[in-house]
């Protein structure tokens, strides 16, 4: 009942901690607004009213892995692959440094063709400009992580995807989940700050499963955290799933901004995607980030992870830089001028 739920998400607000029976009690409620409210004061208390804003270069779309969900799946043909050659991805970078970001994401799949050296003279070069670094080209072994974060990669993100150990199988043949945990424990202990997330709205996933992915996240202290809901790909074997749920996605947000109250946390491209002012609902949900794309046009459409990423993909998204930059001071928040790492406030108990 309400009073109870009321109880949860002050407890939550004032505590930052919660069992996992009682986060399933509110990821099933239908108080969506009241935890949003609840993360939105948590997040003005930690990290302020400031939007940090990430340029996004989606470097490759070659993919040696199979995940079911992504349309850069290796077995999906219907797509043209590109790769970004170090020319154009250093002026993406300049440009995005030009633009008045302080943040490049080098995005791809798993690219074996992309080589470590190349892309640690990569991370040099763009060091020189003064930004940020933040790579997320998937699992590696620790001597790679190593020679990038010598490199000068500040930052790393690899979603989990999901922590259930069997959904994990059944949507990532080939793939080990193990292997994922060892690469985010070497991505923390090399120094970088380190983000994860999951997916939402998965086939089969439950909300036992959402509340121990958050609990994950407080666990292995992460920095930063992406989430978006699940969209159905054409030419992948979920094509004809249902996807996410909108509600579940902000709440989602909402928890686990009161469970790791300073941590960045981004309103993504996928949320955009699938509801109406999806950005704005994640802003008001908790987070404090945004990355807009600043790849080529070119190769935007191409880099489909799901439908509806670009304009010419019938797509209401804006994830251009001046769109974002609008929406931002229209929420009466702050864009953000610096290089935006995460300030621990919050000490895990
Ligand atoms: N729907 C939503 N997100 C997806 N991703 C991949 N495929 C999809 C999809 N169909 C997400 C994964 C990955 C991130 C880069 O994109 O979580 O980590």
């Amino acid at each position: 009942n309400y009073d109870y739920i009321k109880d949860l998400i002050s407890y939550l607000e004032n505590e930052h901690t919660l069992s996992k029976e009682n986060l399933v009690i509110l990821l099933k409620s239908e108080y969506t607004d009241e935890i949003c409210q609840a993360a939105d004061r948590v997040r003005k208390k930690f990290v302020g009213d400031v939007v940090h804003l990430r340029g996004l270069i989606e470097i490759s779309n070659y993919c040696c892995r199979t995940c079911y969900y992504c349309g850069l799946r290796v077995y999906n043909k219907s797509i043209k692959r590109y790769r970004m050659d170090e020319n154009e991805i250093l002026q993406c970078a300049k440009a995005t440094k030009d633009a008045g970001l302080k943040t490049v994401v080098l995005q791809g799949g798993e690219d074996k063709h992309f080589k470590i050296k190349d892309l640690c003279n990569i991370v040099e070069k763009i060091k020189d400009l003064d930004l940020s670094i933040t790579l997320s080209i998937g699992e590696l072994t620790t001597k790679e992580y190593a020679d990038l974060k010598k490199a000068g990669a500040d930052r790393y993100l690899l979603r989990i995807e999901t922590t259930n150990k069997d959904l994990y199988k059944k949507l990532h043949p080939n793939m080990s989940f193990d292997n994922r945990v060892r690469c985010l424990i070497d991505l923390k202990e090399l120094g970088y700050e380190v983000g994860t997330g999951c997916l939402i709205g998965l086939p089969g996933q439950t909300s036992d499963m959402l509340a121990e992915d958050i609990l994950f996240f407080k666990n292995i202290d992460a920095d930063m955290i992406g989430m978006g809901p699940f969209i159905p790909t054409p030419n992948t074997p979920l094509e004809n799933e249902k996807g996410g749920n909108v509600e579940i996605v902000l709440k989602m947000l909402a928890l686990t901004r009161l469970l790791l109250p300073d941590i960045n946390m981004p309103a993504t491209t996928a949320l955009g995607v699938k509801a109406d002012n999806g950005y704005i609902k994640g802003l008001r949900a908790g987070a404090n980030v945004i990355m807009p794309n600043m790849g080529l046009n070119e190769y935007k459409k191409l880099y489909a992870l799901y439908p509806g990423k670009t304009s010419d993909d019938g797509s209401k998204v804006v994830n251009d830089l001046e769109n974002i930059r609008k929406l931002i001071i229209s929420e009466n928040r702050i864009i953000g001028h610096e290089k935006g790492d995460r300030k621990k406030i919050w000490k895990n108990p």
